[in-house]
């Protein structure tokens, strides 16, 4: 059975039963699905334009407009198709995906003083029939005249040196990852010597290509995690990891994204796949679980508890990593279930386990992960709370992609700003934050975050928003942009459900703060520096959190924005074997927080709700 898809005018064969998410995928048209086809986020809308599609479920009726239901929208993971008829459908503007904005850069790195990876130039002297010393035993006598640490070389090497070292005459090339030899070259090579650091996101993935001799940054690439399409955060994956096939698909999702990741940036510096001797890896633990095909389902069960906290060295070869088969691939430790090896990144990246005075960092990504402390003592803790500032879970809710609304301000007219300066399509985190201060500011919204209604600020004379303001109560809606804003019309708004979800994210950062503070006996004034990692300060702006009551005011601290600390930490690790040892002591030294096991948690979460 035929089924086109509109604005690309692609078709393709559809099997009886299939919904039009499922062909949609085979033919690789991407189509938002922030809740990975459970039928919750109503984000995978299309449009019938001829045709008919399996009965309304009750899924579509709860998710999409009495306006949209009559103007042929449904839900592509819940529509199937039935007959045998062609079927065309619109994919609208809101439903596309669109590269997503990602924040690549972060705190500058260092040039590398200790590399783990490093290229020694060796000459053998040669065998002969009275001196029929093995391969092996010459090249190690060779190297401990020359240096003092030990030298292994595992059987991919041993397999190696025989040949290397016959073809010019003894002398070779020993490429060393610490102790151990991962490749042996005949001659005094000079290639370079290429690691690269991946961030993996739930949202984003980030490879940074470095030189491990200059500490130079090569090349970036970036993608959309691949696993989103089984949900935007970290429950739906492990969910979806709870059979050995889901398992083995993230596990399969995310290797493809390195590797294509690897490509491109090996490809932009004009050099060879095997060139890139080592990696690093950080990411949440789940995320870490996943990649190397350990299964996460246990960090969604009490006690949460994870299969490994302490840090992987793996080939490259055993994770089907296309780089140098023997690249080691460090994967930063993780702290516990829910702080992973990310957070031990911007511990590194920041330097906070050196700061005398108390000091937060906090990043803000599709979950929000905290430290506070100083270098006496510091302690960690995450909190459910990204979705909302990435888009999700927020009615006109979107990645951070072209057309999303990333900035908002009102005077006497409600301004805004759209991604790629787009017609508006949605809005992102930073927008949604942006608005919410703004209307909070002018009263619109209260501090309890209930929406006014229109008569009464039209009374205090808002007679420009209060137009805006449609609906009644629970199903009250601001306006933010009107029709002409958008490629089709359609209008991007908040709900009142939009602004409680909203309280729900904020009001979880702020209560781990508070709590963090109350562990520590500190109080908002004690604090010196506030890290802001991930989007904070970058995209979301420091006024709009302290308008909104995401972060305390902290009066005598200075708010330093840190970019991609995570990525930062990743490109440290990765130049400096110093560093890679600091990251594997932090988590002995920093102690785990679990919000959920605090008796006061609901009450500062309740409070903290509050504008
Ligand atoms: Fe279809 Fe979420 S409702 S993907």
């Amino acid at each position: 059975m035929p089924v086109r898809f509109l604005p690309n005018d692609a078709q393709h064969e559809a099997q009886s039963g299939e919904t039009i998410l499922q062909v949609a995928e085979r033919a690789g048209i991407p189509i938002e699905r922030v809740c990975g086809g459970r039928g919750t986020c109503g984000k995978c809308r299309v449009v019938v334009v001829e045709g008919e599609l399996s009965p309304l479920t009750s899924s579509e009726r709860s998710s999409l407009s009495p306006e949209q239901l009559s103007a042929g929208y449904r839900l592509a993971c819940q529509a199937r198709v039935t007959s045998s008829e062609d079927v065309l459908l619109r994919i609208p503007a809101e439903s596309q995906v669109e590269p997503v904005r990602i924040l690549s850069s972060g705190t500058s790195d260092v040039a590398p003083q200790d590399p783990w990876v490093t290229r020694h130039h060796l000459q053998v002297p040669p065998a002969g029939l009275a001196d029929q010393t093995a391969d092996l035993d010459a090249v190690l006598a060779v190297w401990r005249s020359r240096y003092s640490d030990p030298l292994r070389l595992d059987l991919s090497a041993l397999r190696q040196l025989p040949a290397a070292l016959r073809e010019e005459d003894g002398r070779i090339t020993l490429i060393k990852a610490r102790d151990r030899v991962i490749d042996v070259r005949a001659g005094h090579a000079t290639t370079p010597l290429m690691g690269i650091a991946f961030d993996i996101g739930t949202t984003t993935v980030v490879g940074f290509l470095m030189d491990l001799e200059t500490g130079e940054e090569l090349a970036v690439a970036s993608e959309l995690n691949p696993q989103t399409k089984h949900g935007d955060n970290v429950i739906a994956r492990i969910e979806y990891a709870e059979s050995q096939a889901g398992l083995e698909s993230l596990q399969a999702e995310i290797v493809g994204a390195l590797n294509r990741i690897i490509d491109a940036t090996t490809k932009a510096e004009g050099c060879a796949r095997e060139d890139v001797l080592a990696a690093t890896v950080v990411g949440n633990t789940t995320m870490q679980h996943l990649l190397l095909g350990i299964s996460p389902v246990h960090l969604a069960r009490s006690p949460y508890v994870p299969v490994y906290t302490t840090a992987q060295c793996v080939a490259a070869k055993d994770l089907k990593l296309g780089c140098h088969p023997e690249a080691c691939i460090w994967l930063l430790p993780n702290i516990a279930g829910w702080v992973g090896a990310d957070t031990v990144a911007v511990l590194l990246a920041t330097g906070i386990y050196l700061d005398a005075e108390p000091a937060l960092a906090i990043d803000i990504g599709t979950n929000g992960e905290m430290a506070m402390g100083s270098r006496e003592r510091l302690i960690a803790c995450s909190t459910a709370a990204g979705p909302a500032f990435e888009g999700a879970h927020i009615s006109c809710g979107m990645r951070a992609s072209s057309g999303a609304i990333e900035q908002v301000w009102v005077d006497d007219e409600v301004h805004w700003r759209a991604i790629a300066d787009a017609p508006a399509r949605g809005v992102c985190g930073s927008g949604l934050v942006d608005a919410i201060s703004e209307l909070l500011r002018v009263g619109v919204i209260d501090n309890q975050g209930r929406m006014g209604n229109p008569e009464a600020l039209a009374a205090r004379g808002l007679r420009h928003l209060a137009h805006r303001l449609q609906g009644e109560n629970r199903h009250r809606v601001f306006h933010l942009t009107g029709s002409d804003d958008s490629e089709n019309g359609s209008l991007v708004s908040l709900t009142q459900r939009d602004v409680r979800e909203l309280q729900l994210a904020k009001g979880a950062v702020r209560a781990g703060i508070e709590i963090m503070m109350k562990e520590l006996g500190l109080h908002a004034e004690d604090i010196r520096k506030v890290y802001l990692a991930g989007a904070f300060g970058n995209y979301i702006q420091p006024s709009s959190a302290l308008g909104i009551g995401l972060l305390p005011s902290f009066p005598n601290a200075q708010l330093l924005p840190v970019g991609n600390a995570a990525g930062s930490g990743a490109r440290q690790a990765l130049l400096s074997y110093r560093a890679c040892e600091i990251a594997s002591e932090l988590p002995s030294r920093v102690e785990y927080l679990e919000l959920s096991g605090r008796p006061d948690f609901q009450e500062e979460f309740v409070e903290a709700m509050l504008f």
